[in-house]
């Protein structure tokens, strides 16, 4: 099968198209026959081997929809031929095995490409936001990154818990479609006080909630914006690995609250149950729309990492396996 393969960490050209054996599945994974695969700023550190974990060789790739061909022995939830979508890791390939707890079905109503662009995007969010922070009505929810996979994801999460929702872009055309896709406020960090702003817009009060990963001056500006006893969700570290703490914050009550998806032992008892029983019907009645950035074949993986260095796109980046 055709996969794209890191022999050794390195820049966007360590990526090769490789010919790999196609993998058989343990007792409870499923083989599926990809048809699209998601693009993740993390996987272009695992590629450059700033990934805690990663090795090398391997397959890229976190996320894919597609058909299923095989399951193991103790599979009884899925069956060949049906359309599924889920996180799994060496998911751009021809074939990637799932492990049957982080399958999905795919609702008839998407196509391959929607179901791609759900999995680590709207599970991080949903994570976030309703396992954890469990959202209210009313609450003022601030997203960094809010252009991002799952600043977008997090932007129609919150919005359907009633919240009122802002978010942070680095471009003006970001922030208007960030407006586009319902948020109620969205500020271009780069030029405009979007502390300020938050004050202002919610009469003084601040944020209740907070998705925070972009770390640093920016990170310290998001805290800063809070209201007291706010919920700040701690979940990657895109623009670096520190966050300046002024520990003058504690007389603010905060909850700071870090998480991965990966790692959280309520990730698959609470979120995934939840995902499949509350988000899944939204998905498929229209509600929930997978924000597709654009669709590149599987062999352009290259330009697909330049576009996520670029950060012009809104939503996810998603590869089309033929
Ligand atoms: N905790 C978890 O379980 C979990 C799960 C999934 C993802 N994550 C993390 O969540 C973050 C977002 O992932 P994603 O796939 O949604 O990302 P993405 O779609 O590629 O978007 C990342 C955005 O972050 C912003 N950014 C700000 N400073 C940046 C910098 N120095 N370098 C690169 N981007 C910068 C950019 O938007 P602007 O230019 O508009 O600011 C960029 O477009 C990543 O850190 C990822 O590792 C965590």
């Amino acid at each position: 099968m055709k996969a794209v393969y890191v022999r050794e960490f390195g820049p966007i050209e360590a990526m090769e198209l490789a010919d790999l054996p196609i993998p058989t599945p343990g007792p409870r994974q499923v083989l599926v026959r990809v048809k699209a695969s998601g693009v993740n700023f993390a996987e272009t550190r695992m590629r450059a081997g700033t990934y805690s974990g990663q090795t090398a060789p391997f397959v890229l790739g976190m996320e894919a929809a597609g058909i299923v061909e095989v399951v193991g022995s103790e599979v009884t939830e899925f069956q060949p031929g049906d359309r599924v979508f889920g996180r799994a890791r060496g998911s751009h390939a021809e074939y990637v095995l799932f492990d049957a707890d982080h399958l999905i079905p795919l609702p008839d109503s998407l196509t391959f490409e929607q179901g791609a662009a759900i999995p680590v995007g709207w599970l991080t969010a949903w994570h976030g936001l309703v396992t954890l922070a469990a959202v209210q009505p009313g609450q003022r929810v601030l997203i960094e990154g809010i252009a991002s996979s799952v600043g977008s994801a997090a932007l129609q999460i919150a919005r359907w818990r009633g919240a009122w929702v802002a978010g942070t872009a680095s471009r003006d055309e970001k922030v208007a479609r960030a407006r586009e896709w319902g948020a109620n406020a969205a500020y271009n960090y780069l030029r405009e006080d979007f502390v300020g702003r938050v004050r202002a817009d919610t009469a003084g009060h601040g944020a209740d909630v907070s998705m925070l990963t972009i770390g640093g001056e920016h990170g310290a500006r998001t805290l800063a914006a809070m209201a007291d006893e706010g919920t700040v969700l701690l979940f990657g570290s895109t623009g670096g690995r520190t966050l300046p703490l002024d520990l003058n914050i504690g007389s603010r009550n905060l909850r700071l609250l870090s998480f991965s998806i990966t790692t959280s032992r309520r990730f698959l008892p609470e979120t995934m149950v939840s995902f499949r029983q509350v988000a899944l019907p939204l998905f498929a009645n229209g509600l929930f729309q997978p924000v597709v950035d654009r669709v590149l074949p599987l062999a352009q993986v290259r330009e697909a990492h330049r576009l996520i260095n670029e950060r012009t796109h809104f939503g996810k980046i998603v590869l089309r396996v033929d």
